[in-house]
């Protein structure tokens, strides 16, 4: 039998801290409604958009100041420091620098980054540059915060088949830049951060081995209004006209109420369809990784299919919702702080915009 290893993992995080107190100094929130509401105390942006969310702090006129971001934005004044093609480079060379591989041992790069550096090409090429690598075949997912198990799945195939051996699989997300630190976009802004994950992947055979046991996938398009962006798509093209700037249309959309009802039942739904495809209980996985949406998520499914929150991995606190990213900064974490056993079974799973969600059982 060949399945896909996990051999090495890294992370990579912005050094900027936002805490719950700064963003109560940018809009009408607090730390008491954030914490209670989400678990998240503080979390990690590019330094672009902290220096901007030191200066709204300290602006007495808030929505000017946002609206003159705006203007500044129409006249392409706002321009990023950090890649996210940066983040996916640093937390790359700490997953293949942990693997004892070089870029030039990988047959294959998948990304999986909602808001790239560029229109086209992904980051997943973008990434690929930067390590060096001229021929490489990579891969570009846009699964939102799904997106790292759709990657992990999407890896693991080619591995499975026997057409590559090691492939490296990242989830990198810049974000912040991305959102309205106002009060109409609030429900949103003081979820998301930036930060990247990867993990190298390599075939191993044997009479069931360990690695990766088996994917379930799953979209639902058509509730899609529940959480989207239209910015950079066909659908606002230009992206950033005065018009739809005045329209409302170039920030992310969220109905936090419905994403939280379809996030609980979508996690329990698939979580119970691993379990069952392979002949298990809860009781037979030693740790869950969930994607870190919300505490009060994720309470919510271990209270309905008791699971014992000790049995998960999490950072929320620290880190916010980092999308794509944040399946793969808690399995680094999780072996870092020796929280994997060899042999023990593993289950990821993540739920975001499409809505897309699935689960990932391996065993370590
Ligand atoms: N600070 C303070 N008040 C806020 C706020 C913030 N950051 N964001 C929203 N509010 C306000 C709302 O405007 C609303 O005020 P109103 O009653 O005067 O209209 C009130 O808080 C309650 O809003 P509601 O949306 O009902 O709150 P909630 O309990 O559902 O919590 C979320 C909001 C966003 C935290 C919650 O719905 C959630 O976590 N949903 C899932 C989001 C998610 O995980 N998305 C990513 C999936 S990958």
């Amino acid at each position: 039998m060949r399945r896909a290893r996990i051999i090495g993992t890294g992370m990579a995080i912005p050094e900027c801290v936002v805490d719950n107190d700064l963003l109560a100094r940018c809009l009408t929130t607090s730390d008491e409604w954030i914490t209670q509401r989400t678990g998240i105390k503080e979390r990690r942006v590019s330094p672009d958009t902290y220096r901007m969310l030191l200066r709204l702090a300290d602006a007495p006129d808030k929505e000017g100041f946002i609206r003159e971001l705006y203007d500044q934005g129409l006249d392409g004044k706002i321009d990023s420091t950090l890649m996210v093609a940066d983040l996916a480079l640093e937390a790359s060379r700490q997953a293949l620098k942990n693997a004892g591989l070089a870029p030039e041992d990988l047959d294959l790069i998948v990304d999986a980054t909602t808001f790239g550096d560029y229109a086209y090409p992904g980051t997943a090429a973008v990434l690929a540059a930067k390590l060096g690598l001229t021929t490489t075949p990579t891969i570009a997912m846009n699964q939102g915060c799904a997106g790292s198990v759709y990657a992990l799945a999407t890896a693991d195939q080619f591995i499975r088949s026997g057409m590559y051996s090691r492939a490296l699989v990242v989830g990198a997300e810049l974000l912040s830049p991305f959102f309205e630190f106002s009060d109409r976009g609030r429900d949103m802004c003081v979820l998301f951060a930036d930060g990247a994950g990867a993990a190298v992947l390599e075939a191993v055979e044997g009479a069931d081995p360990p690695g990766l046991i088996s994917h379930h996938l799953h979209t639902d398009g058509s509730v899609l209004d529940k959480l989207y962006g239209e910015m950079f798509g066909t659908s606002t093209f230009p992206p950033a006209s005065k018009k739809k700037i005045d329209d409302d249309r170039v920030r992310p959309r969220m109905n936090g109420r419905v994403v939280f009802v379809q996030a609980v039942r979508r996690f329990k739904e698939v979580i119970v369809e691993c379990l069952k495809a392979n002949g298990l209980k809860i009781d037979d996985i030693d740790l869950f990784l969930f994607h870190q949406a919300n505490m009060r998520i994720i309470e919510a499914i271990a209270d309905q299919l008791s699971i014992p929150l000790e049995k998960s991995f999490n950072n929320i606190a620290k880190y916010g919702n980092t999308s794509a990213a944040s399946v793969p900064i808690c399995l680094h974490e999780a072996v870092e702080a020796g929280r994997l056993r060899r042999g023990g079974l593993v289950m990821m799973a993540a739920f975001g915009t499409g809505f897309s969600w699935g689960a990932t059982l391996m065993r370590w």
